[in-house]
């Protein structure tokens, strides 16, 4: 008889970056050949970000999704028998179905257990994480692949200098699996649907052709207010559900949107920005895959260490925001 074990565990990550970096001087040389003025300087004030990595045309969600997953399932010594949940988080997906979480469990040969996408732009991520541990601690699933997958330059506007410096390619993704010990402590999600206008893209396909605007747009400023306001309520929320306090967090891994936005939140929080992950320097801002990006990056330098308590955050369109509070 199988017993079931009573907690979710992060037990692996991997990435994926598409080997092309592209540096703010370089994206401001290309925009300045169609009368569009931006320069490094402006980026990294306003936003933190030197550079980021682009995916060379026809590469899709799903290939960068299969080799992050792959770089978790070795870190986490898995085989693909023992995968019984794939979550995919993109807004970027290969079609419109199946699903790009059905492309990757036939990318990794796996043959067994349920496979899908969510969709909650930049809180994918910890949505997907937040699914897949009560998969988990309800008895559903035993081990789980957790991936946030990004092509966001698919859907940018190259000539919109507000949107299109702010974004990148890549792929995030953790192993989790039924365990003993503590593992996923908390976890909060929400959405307010009223501010669907702050951030979109709003086109669709339809009778075989693109109908209204693909690209996505922005209204920066009202995004930046609302993503301090509901980050910083959501880590409150979440580790009272947990009975920590926020002082007792070892790692905040935020979805990368803007250094600002990280600041502000270090110092609500009265988290020291040395024990915020932030990676959107080199990666700017991958959507879905920026919190296991992270997540992956400050484990494998040593910084997050099994024993942690680590604190993920997402925020986007939707509008929607949430928290996962993991021990490692
Ligand atoms: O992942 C989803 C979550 N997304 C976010 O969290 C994004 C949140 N928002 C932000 O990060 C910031 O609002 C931005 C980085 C998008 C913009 O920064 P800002 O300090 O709010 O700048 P702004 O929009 O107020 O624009 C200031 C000026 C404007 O010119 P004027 O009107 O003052 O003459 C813009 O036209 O900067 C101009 N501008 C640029 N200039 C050079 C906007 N984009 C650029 C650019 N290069 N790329």
């Amino acid at each position: 008889m199988e017993v079931t074990m009573p907690y979710a565990k992060i037990v692996g990550t991997g990435s994926y970056l598409p080997p092309r970096v592209v540096s703010n001087d370089e994206l401001a040389a290309d925009m300045a050949t169609r009368n569009i003025e931006t320069s490094d300087e402006w980026i990294v004030t306003r936003t933190g970000i030197r550079q980021r990595h682009i995916a060379d045309p026809g590469v899709k969600t799903s290939s960068m999704a299969i080799e992050a997953a792959r770089a978790a399932m070795q870190d986490a010594r898995i085989a693909p028998e023992d995968v019984d949940l794939i979550i995919v988080a993109t807004s970027t997906p290969d079609f419109i179905f199946p699903s790009t979480a059905c492309l990757v469990q036939a990318g990794l040969g796996i043959k067994q257990g349920a496979a899908f996408d969510v969709q909650a732009v930049c809180s994918g991520f910890v949505y997907a994480l937040t699914t897949a541990e009560v998969f988990i601690r309800a008895g559903r699933a035993r081990t789980a692949l957790v991936i946030g997958a990004e092509v966001f330059s698919s859907i940018l506007d190259w000539n919109d200098r507000s949107t299109c410096v702010l974004f990148g390619d890549g792929a995030g993704a953790v192993v989790v699996r039924a365990s003993d010990e503590p593992g996923i402590l908390g976890a909060q999600l929400n959405a307010d649907g009223s501010h669907m206008n702050i951030l979109y893209a709003a086109g669709n396909v339809s009778h075989g052709s693109v109908v209204g605007d693909p690209f996505l747009r922005m209204d920066g400023q009202a995004v930046f207010k609302m993503a301090v306001n509901a980050l910083s309520q959501s880590a409150a929320d979440v580790c009272a559900q947990a009975g920590v306090a926020l002082e007792e967090v070892d790692w905040l891994v935020p979805h990368q949107a803007n250094v600002r936005i990280l600041n502000f939140l270090s110092k609500k929080l009265h988290i020291p920005i040395e024990k915020v992950v932030v990676t959107l320097d080199k990666q700017a801002n991958t959507s879905a895959a920026s919190v296991p990006l992270a997540m992956d990056a400050a484990r494998r330098d040593g910084r997050i260490k099994a024993g942690d308590l680590v604190l993920m955050q997402g925020v986007g369109g939707g509008f929607t925001w949430g928290s996962v509070l993991a021990r490692m």
